[in-house]
């Protein structure tokens, strides 16, 4: 057989084989360096990391628990910006002298404290990928669930959002659950709210049947929360404070260069357990910004801005940007007899899994697209709101994306084990695989490659899975060559436009790590995995430039027992160190130079 023409590559690896090793394991001849770890500080007044005394005030000054997104803006010569989210703790990994079912008020405090954003300056290594923060750095920043954010847009002060401690719907304290995110072309970072149902308890004391269902469309717990903040705090009960929950699942904006500044929850982006957000440029200079909903059958939407960005204003130069414009949601529509899609990823006869969509509005500024609801209730409620126009019910959307090299647009979808399951809705041509436990990746042309368009042209790159598995479906490429993907969650591309895949929840018995995937020429859909994290861990956030490859690992140790309360993690210190969730960059070791941590370490 004649060879395939290589592909363009930002630089060349050998592939790892899937790993179960308690390290962040790396291709012969890189090497590595944990950049900031879980308790490390950004000022010098915050005191050393110590798991035994573990205060709010501490942890205030100190890097936070479960680093998901990662991004980087460029500072000064030599120095960079570094924004990182922190999803969620795991008091049960985080205190040694946690009880099950049990938060005291200082955990509680710790928790909330571990929670949100970093902000940090890091100075680059000459000639290596090698970050060191750069403590007291006039830009860092500690933003947690005791911080100031503003509600901004639409729904902004309105009855919904409105609590006894905030009578103006205005003022919120913290962002919770920050999972994904995008910087922007202006200049500006989005960190999206993800699963912020689980923060709010008791569910049942909401006796109107309409609102009862508005809760339960989001997944609120009827009793009591596993955390159990509410026994310390009433914006936490929905019994005492019904309207905080609402405050809770935006887009937030933050202007990282402005540490003054207060971030804004974003309303006209629509309120869901958002992903990401990931902006771009339309052709006629306004923003598009994509966010998928991350639930089993749930929904993508994109905001398209009314005003046009201002590139080079930053923040000031683009205030109200995300304050108006439409929000839609996406129709998936396959172009293949549905009887040819059978639940176990035979190609339907044109030989693509493939079709059509469009983008339906569901609200413009003050003005909802969908009968029955006001803006706000569309604002607010946006899940019921896209089904009630028939959106297509996904399988688990996460990061989507723009590739700057081909425009195209890529949509990781993680999993969906109850597709096509008894009383769920079935496949389609979008969602092909019956009871979906590695997930897909779906690649959009938007029409014209214009990202405003409200058409768009969509293919199935990868059904995800064991390449052995007849289920699976690498683009067409030969499947003897590709490695075993499962779960993707973050997507990424490189500066030829590859694109990278980091997964959470690897279903094929080893774990996640971060896959580069050629998506044009001769080798399209060639899958070869780079790193591998350590046990327990999601691979997130992962940035690739042509010098370095940076990756958040997040919650190593961690167990689907709950009650599991010895860490089988203890990466990154070793020995019988508690593991604690760290950023990561690893770079190509130079000819000459020192094996510096050396493969698979530390
Ligand atoms: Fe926090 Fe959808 O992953
Ligand atoms: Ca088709
Ligand atoms: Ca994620
Ligand atoms: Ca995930």
């Amino acid at each position: 057989t004649p060879a395939l023409a290589a592909p363009r590559q930002a630089f060349d690896f050998e592939a790892i084989a899937p790993q179960t090793t308690d390290s962040v394991f790396i291709p012969e001849g890189w090497e590595q360096d944990i950049v900031m770890r879980w308790g490390d500080k950004l000022f010098s007044s915050a005191p050393d990391f110590d798991p035994q005394r573990q205060t709010r005030a501490a942890q205030e000054q100190q890097f936070g628990y479960n680093c998901d997104f990662l991004g980087f803006f460029p500072l000064d010569r030599g120095t960079e910006l570094m924004m990182v989210n922190h999803e969620y703790t795991d008091e049960y990994i985080m205190f040694p002298d946690f009880v099950e079912g049990v938060s005291t008020k200082e955990q509680t405090d710790v928790a909330l404290a571990a929670h949100g954003l970093s902000i940090v300056a890091v100075a680059k290594e000459h000639r290596s990928g090698r970050l060191t923060p750069i403590v007291d750095h006039r830009l860092n920043r500690r933003l947690t669930a005791f911080s100031e954010f503003e509600l901004t847009g639409p729904a902004a002060g309105h009855d919904l959002l409105r609590t006894s401690e905030d009578p103006t719907g205005t003022k919120v304290l913290g962002t919770l659950n920050n999972c994904a995110g995008g910087l922007t072309p202006w200049g500006t970072w989005l960190t999206a709210e993800e699963n912020f149902n689980q923060y709010f308890a008791n569910a049942n004391s909401v006796t109107d049947p309409a609102e009862r269902a508005r809760l339960a469309r989001y997944g609120l717990p009827g009793g009591s929360t596993e955390r159990r903040w509410e026994e310390h705090y009433d914006r936490f009960d929905i019994a005492k404070e019904p309207n905080e929950v609402n405050r809770f699942g935006w887009v937030v904006e933050v202007d990282p260069f402005d540490p003054t500044s207060t971030p804004k929850k974003r309303t006209m982006l629509g309120r869901f357990k958002h992903e990401a957000g990931t902006a771009v440029i339309s052709a006629d200079g306004r923003a598009v910004v994509y966010s998928g909903d991350d639930e089993r059958f749930d929904y993508l939407y994109k905001f398209v801005s009314e005003g046009k960005v201002d590139v080079d204003g930053g923040a000031a130069g683009n205030t109200d940007l995300l304050d108006r414009g439409t929000l839609y949601g996406a129709r998936f529509t396959g172009d293949s007899p549905a009887a040819e899609i059978d639940g176990t990823g035979k190609l339907p006869s044109d030989g693509a899994f493939d079709g059509s969509g469009e983008w339906i509005p569901l609200v413009t500024n003050d003005v909802s697209h969908v009968p029955g609801f006001t803006a706000a209730e569309v604002l607010v409620y946006t899940r019921q709101a896209a089904d009630q126009v028939g959106a297509t019910k996904m399988d688990r959307p996460e990061d989507v994306e723009t590739n700057p090299v081909n425009r195209r647009v890529y949509m990781a979808l993680t999993n969906n084990t109850q597709r096509g399951t008894a009383g769920r809705a079935g496949v389609d041509e979008a969602n092909p695989i019956t009871a979906n436990k590695h997930g897909h990746v779906i690649e959009m042309v938007e029409a014209g490659d214009d990202p405003a368009a409200t058409t768009f042209a969509w293919n199935i790159l990868l059904l995800c899975g064991d390449p052995n598995d007849p289920s699976t479906y690498f683009a067409g490429f030969d499947k003897s060559q590709v490695s075993p993907i499962s779960c993707p969650d973050n997507v990424a591309f490189d500066s030829v436009g590859n694109l990278w895949v980091s997964t959470d929840g690897n279903k094929l018995g080893a774990h996640d790590g971060l896959y580069e995937v050629i998506v044009d020429g001769e080798q399209r859909g060639r899958v070869r995995q780079f790193l591998s994290v350590p046990k327990g861990a999601e691979c997130c956030g992962p940035v690739i430039t042509d010098e370095r490859v940076n990756i958040a690992v997040q919650h190593p140790g961690e167990t689907d027992d709950s009650t599991f309360v010895n860490p089988s993690s203890n990466w990154p210190d070793g020995g019988n160190s508690i593991p604690r969730p760290s950023v990561v960059s690893v770079w190509r070791k130079l000819p000459g130079k020192p094996d510096f941590a050396g493969q698979g370490k530390p």
